[in-house]
């Protein structure tokens, strides 16, 4: 039988202060009816006070994690951490989760692939359980997107949010776990969703920082057409791969960056609104930390060979679909 890497659970972590829709109205021109009808955000989670970087919100999903699946740090045997928001450009944000949390015998790398890095590394994770060389991988979907949103920008700041989570990967004999994933990069996309500064291209100085070249920029209605077109794509492909109908599967867990991007994948997928995790309207875009947060989420929902499929479109361009079927029942 073919060991499989299943998720053994899942736990994630928002920080507590919550940016709504009407204090985002005293910040910039906007409007509570535009966010809410252009995108489905109703408030964001922001993650306050000096020196708390992504690894925080690592650290506290990883903690919860560690707890409860009963699992001793000691065991775990890699933590990859997808992040665009890392604490600082090295050591890896990973290495300080695993530092804080006692994964004493784990060694740790950051993965960037913007919002589908979760998708990313939990393909990378689940080879390294599949050929046997590792027992226990723990996979974080973590950012801190206020630290590089310009909050003078209505057309970015509106979207994003703080938060994050993690899953742990064990092998199974089970027809369980990771079965199937597709992900793409397009780097052409690079010119349509990118931070200009603060890398080896364009150090910071005075004047990237005067210039506010350190923020998210991106060309909204371009990404909102590339992201609608190739999620739903890779959504549909991933399935038809699989001899997968819109009744075999139990959830969709999409990327959480617009909800009219959600509902198109959803259509071509030929699957209702009530088999899709959604909880954009609570956390906004948490970039790599989306995916996680529907699963923590939706948890208490989920059955043992429920099939999901995970898909996301972001910076990169990355987008890909991953089809699991789920580990375990609720506890
Ligand atoms: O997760 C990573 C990948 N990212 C995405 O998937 C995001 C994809 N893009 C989007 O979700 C959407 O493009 C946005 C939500 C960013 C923007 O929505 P849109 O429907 O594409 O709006 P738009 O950029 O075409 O702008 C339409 C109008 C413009 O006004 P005019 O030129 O028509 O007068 C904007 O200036 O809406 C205006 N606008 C706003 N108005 C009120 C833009 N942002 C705002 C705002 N409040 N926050």
């Amino acid at each position: 039988m073919k060991k499989r890497a299943v998720i053994t659970g899942v736990h994630a972590w928002v920080p507590p202060y919550v940016l709504d829709n009407k204090e985002l109205e005293t910040m910039v021109d906007t409007n509570d009816e535009w966010i809410t009808s252009r995108t489905g955000i109703k408030e964001r989670r922001i993650l306050k006070g000096e020196n708390q970087g992504t690894s925080v919100i690592g650290t506290a999903a990883v903690k919860g994690l560690l707890e409860k699946t009963g699992t001793d740090p000691e065991d775990i045997d890699l933590i990859i951490c997808a992040t665009v928001t890392p604490d600082m450009l090295f050591p890896a944000t990973a290495n300080i989760v695993a530092h804080n949390v006692g994964a004493k015998n784990s060694y740790s790398f950051d993965i960037s692939a913007a919002c589908s890095g979760f998708l990313y590394a939990l393909t990378i994770g689940s080879q390294f359980i599949e050929t046997g060389a590792h027992k226990k991988v723990i996979i974080i979907g973590a950012d801190k997107m206020s630290s590089i949103v310009n909050y003078q920008d209505r057309t970015t700041c509106i979207i994003f949010g703080d938060g994050g989570g993690a899953v742990l990967l064990e092998p199974t004999e089970e027809p369980l776990g990771i079965m199937d994933s597709l992900l793409h990069t397009d780097g052409s996309g690079a010119d349509f969703l990118h931070m200009r500064a603060g890398g080896s291209r364009k150090p910071a100085t005075m004047e990237t920082v005067t210039n506010r070249e350190h923020y998210v920029f991106q060309e909204g209605s371009t990404v909102f057409k590339f992201a609608v077109t190739n999620m739903a794509d890779v959504s549909a492909r991933i399935m038809k791969k699989n001899n997968l109908v819109a009744e075999d599967i139990a959830w969709l867990v999409p990327h959480q960056a617009n909800k009219r991007i959600i509902d198109a994948t959803a259509n071509r997928m030929g699957i209702g609104q009530e088999k899709v995790m959604l909880n954009i309207e609570k956390y906004g875009n948490t970039t790599a930390g989306t995916l996680p947060l529907c699963l923590w989420d939706y948890e208490s929902q989920l059955k043992k060979g429920d099939n999901l499929i995970l898909a996301a479109f972001g910076g990169g361009f990355t987008w890909g679909a991953v089809y699991l079927k789920w580990g375990y029942d609720p506890k």
